[in-house]
């Protein structure tokens, strides 16, 4: 069964000993990875392989459209772990124009449970509709892949995961980019945050 992917991941271990004989146990010991990467589950999107990162240099947690949900135990257990045990600095949130969940999220069509996923994209699209509909068609999904961007930086500063790090001095710096799937490149969006001052107040926690 799938034998091919089992071929595939013995090259793959054997080269990896080969450029570094310890490399394998020396991951055995601890991972000390510096980023938390949160991006989108498509098969184009390798976290890893796009920013030329090994085995224990990247944490990763990936969903459909990279969506950062007030109540998602999954994805608040991946920062919480990544920030208050494995002390990561950045957060990198990193979707990718031309993404499907956000391009399902324009259109009207029934696709099951996922709807209700993706319906946090539609509150997005509902936020900036007015400026969106001024686009032509081909801008308004690449324009709303970025703005999805920007709205789970936002949740990420919100959450009292990060708030708490920052009011403990931990240095920690939240990143918006989005990659091209055109081209391979990645663009930052330049909305990095590394402090409760960048939030809007009234999701701030004081202490
Ligand atoms: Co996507």
């Amino acid at each position: 069964m799938l034998e091919e992917l089992f071929t595939n991941n013995k090259n793959w271990a054997d080269q990896m000993k080969e450029k570094d004989p310890k490399f394998f146990s020396k991951l055995l010991e601890q991972q000390s990875p510096e980023y938390l990467w949160i991006g989108c589950s498509d098969s184009r999107v390798p976290a890893n392989e796009i920013v030329g990162m090994l085995p224990g240099e990247l944490f990763v947690h990936r969903n459909v459209a990279n969506v950062v949900i007030h109540t998602d135990l999954n994805c608040l257990s991946v920062m919480q772990y990544a920030i208050d045990i494995l002390k990561v600095k950045h957060i990198i949130v990193c979707g990718h124009y031309g993404c499907g969940g956000v391009a399902a999220a324009l259109r009207h069509h029934d696709h099951g449970l996922i709807d209700n996923w993706l319906r946090n994209i539609k509150d997005i699209y509902q936020s900036y509709s007015r400026m969106l509909d001024k686009l032509p068609e081909e801008d308004r999904l690449s324009r709303l892949c970025e703005l999805n961007v920007i709205e789970q930086v936002s949740n990420v500063c919100h959450t009292n995961i990060v708030q708490n790090a920052w009011l403990k001095g931990h240095e920690l710096t939240v990143h918006g980019w989005i990659y091209g799937i055109k081209d391979g490149i990645i663009k930052d969006l330049k909305i990095s945050c590394n402090t409760v001052e960048k939030i809007s107040a009234i999701y701030r926690i004081k202490k």
